[in-house]
């Protein structure tokens, strides 16, 4: 199969992915929550932003390379962490790993992923984060993290968005739980699915058994009972500064912040020690109706100054929604499903096309822009078809921007 031809974008890895993966568990990566509004906004944002091009620039020497935490990356892209590349495919966030570390970028690991963080990292290599959920017995936590320290793991992400499941009715509707419950439905489901009955369920039937939470320490997993997806894992309700205050404490490396949507929450979690802030909201799969990252990314980048790095998420599909972010001052980009959708399509090999696609569609916008290096890249090229978008000082910027031209061209 060629996927360079069967995948021009994103979108057709997505419609492979549907093809091959049972409603139950392509409804759990794909859709978002309640009447999916989130879901929705997190796309159309971009259409409400615009490029605006610069013309007689040399740019046959461009690079989409950029550095992260002081190392340098082939580009400005993260994989972001979602617990379910192992349902999609066998072991799909080894995987995903060896696809991230072909592509010169960072892969993160999920609390709730099916493969242990070890074997990931004996396997797959590369630059790996670890991403955290508090849980209600913090020692447990406590105890991944640690364990994410000795396995060599260079980041750690902890997620603070999720202080209730998401409400993802669907997941009731298909019946798809975790572990899996076998009911007519789910048989009926899976049978027509036969590609991944056999190449994933087959697989892990005959290998490690059903898939779990391998990550989970032995005394979660004795807790959990079965639910429906996204419910059935731990959660806390109480985390308070006192949390990140801990984590810093035990934790030597770098520390981010997943799930940020407010500027003073930013600033106040890099007072308590975060080196990374990810403005996210989940992929929409969490709180419906809530805004786009990239609604509220500028005034973040504002708030937290050059005192943390600033990552951004949700609804990434195509490199000119990478370069409109990286354009608006986020450091680097993390994607979920549109690598989930790679993995879930052809393995290893479908997440590396999806890396691909990212990788191509950069350069060219690039290219379009007139823009060599990412550091380059600012407001001055953006045009905001929604003014509230427009980050504040975006005028003085570009006047800047034009005097020192000026200056030069004198
Ligand atoms: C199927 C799925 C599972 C996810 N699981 C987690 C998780 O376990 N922890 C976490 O912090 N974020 C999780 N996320 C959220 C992603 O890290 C990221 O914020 C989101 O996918 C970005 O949106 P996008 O999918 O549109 O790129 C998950 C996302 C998806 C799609």
């Amino acid at each position: 199969m060629d996927l360079r031809t069967k995948a021009c974008n994103i979108f057709d890895l997505r419609e492979m992915a549907l093809a091959r993966v049972p409603r139950g568990p392509f409804q759990f990566m794909d859709r978002g929550t309640e009447e999916e509004i989130s879901l929705r906004n997190n796309r159309e944002v971009f259409d409400r932003i615009r490029f605006k091009p610069r013309t007689f620039v040399d740019v046959s020497k461009r690079t989409s390379e950029t550095t992260i935490f002081g190392v340098k990356h082939k580009m400005p892209l993260v994989i972001a962490p979602t617990g379910t590349a192992g349902l999609l495919w066998y072991e799909g966030e080894i995987a995903l790993a060896r696809a991230a570390r072909a592509a010169g970028i960072p892969f993160s690991l999920a609390t709730g992923s099916m493969t242990a963080m070890e074997r990931v990292a004996d396997e797959a290599g590369g630059e790996l984060w670890f991403q955290l959920y508090l849980w209600p017995d913090r020692s447990m936590s406590h105890e991944l993290v640690n364990r994410a320290r000795a396995a060599g793991y260079k980041a750690l992400i902890v997620t603070v968005d999720g202080s209730s499941a998401g409400n993802r009715e669907y997941n009731i509707r298909n019946g798809f739980t975790l572990p899996f419950t076998l009911s007519t439905k789910t048989a009926i489901d899976m049978l027509r699915h036969p590609r991944w009955l056999l190449g994933v369920m087959g697989r892990y039937m005959v290998t490690t058994g059903m898939p779990m939470y391998q990550n989970y320490p032995a005394a979660a997993k004795a807790r959990m009972t079965k639910g429906p997806m996204g419910r059935s894992s731990l959660r806390t309700d109480s985390i308070k500064w006192e949390d990140l205050d801990a984590l810093r404490k035990i934790w030597p490396h770098k520390l981010i912040v997943k799930g940020m949507l407010d500027p003073h929450d930013a600033a106040e979690a890099v007072n308590h020690g975060a080196d990374g802030i990810d403005v996210s909201n989940h992929g929409g799969r969490n709180l419906d109706g809530i805004i786009s990252p990239m609604e509220v990314l500028p005034e973040i980048v504002d708030a937290v100054g050059k005192r943390a790095t600033v990552f951004v998420d949700s609804g990434f599909r195509r490199g000119s929604d990478v370069v409109k972010a990286v354009a608006l001052g986020a450091q680097a980009v993390m994607v979920g499903r549109a690598t989930l959708y790679g993995v879930a399509a052809a393995g290893e090999a479908g997440a590396a096309r999806a890396l691909e696609i990212f990788h191509e569609e950069i350069r060219r916008n690039m290219a379009l822009l007139g823009v060599n290096t990412i550091a380059e890249l600012g407001p001055q090229y953006l045009k905001f078809v929604d003014t509230t978008l427009r980050p504040r000082g975006t005028r003085a910027q570009l006047r800047a921007v034009d005097d020192a031209r000026a200056v030069a061209e004198a």
